[in-house]
């Protein structure tokens, strides 16, 4: 796929089949995050690829402490969390991304952001849908507990098959978000 394709192709998506996805292509995917820029190239990602009932565990997990926030904070509090929370239940994959980096360096967080793209760019050339969700940090504790890593919780995406085919969004003109000093 032409790069131009690739970058301005690429949507959110929020709607999947059910078809499950060759582990081949997660693979690819997850290698090509392998392949971003990294802080002294550090290569700090990490990812857990859930499928199956591992991924059921964890988005019932994630349902239940949604529930009791909303509880404490109230409903109208709660954003698009439990509409993510969905998202990740109908998705056949879910991949969470960690950050191992040790030295407590922002930048180790940038380069988890960079594989992060990387992963919805090649989703994207594979044919599969993608979607980027930060909702994970309504409950992060929820999800460091589950997993009990050492590691910096950063991301979780969702991969599958597309069910929807969204218009773009709006994008701000280059004229508006950068400036030219000579
Ligand atoms: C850091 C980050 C966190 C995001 N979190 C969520 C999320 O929790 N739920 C969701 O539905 N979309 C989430 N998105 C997707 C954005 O809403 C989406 O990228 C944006 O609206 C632009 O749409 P596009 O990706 O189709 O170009 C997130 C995107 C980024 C980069």
């Amino acid at each position: 796929m032409d790069l131009d394709e690739a970058i301005k192709g690429r949507r959110s998506i929020r709607r999947y089949l059910a078809s499950p996805i060759p582990e081949e292509l997660i693979r690819a995917v997850l290698e090509a995050a392998t392949y971003a820029p990294s802080a002294k190239n550090g290569q700090q990602w990490r990812f857990t690829v859930l499928t199956g009932s591992a991924k059921k565990e964890l988005t019932d997990v994630f349902r239940q402490e949604l529930r009791i926030l909303s509880e404490e904070i109230g409903p109208e509090n709660m954003g698009s969390s439990f509409g993510s929370c969905a998202i990740m239940e109908e998705a056949p994959v879910v991949i969470v991304v960690w950050n191992a980096g040790e030295e407590g360096w922002e930048t180790e967080t940038h380069s988890v952001a960079a594989a992060i793209q990387n992963m919805l760019l090649k989703a994207h050339g594979l044919g599969l849908g993608s979607l980027w969700i930060g909702d994970i940090f309504y409950v992060p504790e929820a999800f460091m507990r589950h997993f009990g890593k050492p590691w910096e919780l950063m991301a979780a995406v969702t991969l599958g098959w597309p069910d929807q085919d969204p218009d773009p969004l709006p994008r701000k003109p280059v004229d508006l978000v950068a400036e030219f000093l000579d």
